[in-house]
């Protein structure tokens, strides 16, 4: 199997500046990523964990240039799809596609999943009508749905259903790498296994890569190969699976594993519950962000932005303890 990665991102920023709140004043900016870098080999999962609001989505959105990042790059297969032409980016969206966490509001009510699946092959101009259709027949069944359930429409069908069409419109451009954002966060927890086994068997039959988003910690030992924290914009934790549960080093990881019910008596002892909130972007703290919630906090955490530093092999921690 290739070992170069599918996807590279460096340094990735992304800033939004909000509108201001009189024509005086500065415009406020969110920054919601701030110096995000990791790669994803072929045929791989890579985990983004953290609390709601600390940049997954964003991060997920920047890689597919669906938001435009304000610095850094994001190569895909060797390209930097932040240097392409609006044209040529078109070109690179068959490889690259995404899998929302609510399929209901990411597709149209009136469209029936037959053509809501054939949706991306028409936008992107990929094949003939009569090619198109056997496409999203192959793709009805590779999903588990049945032939005839392609006249329904979207309401018609349950959410894990939804869901599977959601996975067949992803897959219909036949794309090396998909984001999946929160794929299972909407459903029940039996249909949530059968959603992430319909994501594992299809990665192993078409070598996919996938950026996987999860706030579950479960799910995201479930699936991952490689797993990196975030916390307010940045990758405060990074390394494989096996490590991450068995060396966790990040006190905001050791907060966010306590939490889980299989995790080693280990792991709770040597953490303290996350207390408050995740601070506003807008104004992160200084030093380590984490500092106003960490129960280790020392004076040097207020004043410097703790590195990403490997402190064991392929095990990556920005803390100035670890
Ligand atoms: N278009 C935007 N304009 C301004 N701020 C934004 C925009 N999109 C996201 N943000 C802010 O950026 C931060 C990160 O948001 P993001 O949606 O990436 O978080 P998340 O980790 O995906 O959260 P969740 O788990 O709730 O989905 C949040 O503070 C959010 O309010
Ligand atoms: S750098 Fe300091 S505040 Fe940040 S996580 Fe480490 S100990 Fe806590
Ligand atoms: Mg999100």
């Amino acid at each position: 199997m290739n070992s170069q990665p599918v996807l590279k991102v460096e340094n990735l920023r992304t800033h939004f500046k909000l509108s201001k709140p009189h024509p005086f004043a500065e415009a406020p900016i969110v920054y919601a990523l701030d110096g995000v870098s990791f790669e994803i080999k072929r045929g791989k999962t890579f985990g983004l964990v953290g609390e709601s609001g600390c940049g997954k989505s964003t991060t997920a959105l920047s890689v597919l240039r669906l938001v435009e990042p304000t610095s850094g790059s994001v190569k895909l297969k060797g390209t930097d799809i932040c240097q392409l032409t609006r044209k040529e980016l078109r070109h690179s969206r068959r490889f690259m596609q995404i899998i929302f966490q609510d399929p209901y509001s990411s597709m149209n009510p009136r469209t029936t999943a037959g053509e809501i699946i054939r949706s991306p092959l028409k936008i992107l101009k990929i094949g003939t009508p009569q090619e198109q259709n056997d496409r999203v027949e192959e793709l009805i069944k590779l999903v588990g749905l049945r032939p005839e359930q392609r006249n329904l429409y979207p309401h018609q069908f349950s959410g894990g259903q939804r869901q599977r069409i959601c996975v067949a419109r992803a897959l219909a451009p036949n794309p090396d790498f998909i984001v999946c954002d929160e794929p299972v966060s909407a459903l029940d927890v039996a249909i949530q296994a059968q959603i992430l086994n319909l994501l594992m068997r299809l990665q192993r039959e078409f070598s996919l890569t996938y950026l996987f988003i999860s706030h579950d910690m479960a799910v995201i030992q479930h699936v991952c190969d490689h797993i990196a924290v975030m916390y307010l914009g940045k990758i405060v934790e990074k390394t494989n699976r096996r490590s991450l549960f068995l060396n966790v080093k990040h006190p905001y990881t050791k907060a966010l594993l306590s939490a889980v019910p299989t995790t080693d008596i280990k792991t709770k002892r040597s953490s303290a519950p996350l207390k408050g909130d995740v601070p506003s972007p807008m104004n992160p703290p200084s030093g380590c962000r984490f500092h106003t919630r960490c129960h280790l906090a020392e004076a040097c955490c207020f004043e410097e932005d703790p590195r990403l530093r490997e402190i064991l092999p392929d095990h990556w921690v920005a803390c100035h303890l670890a």
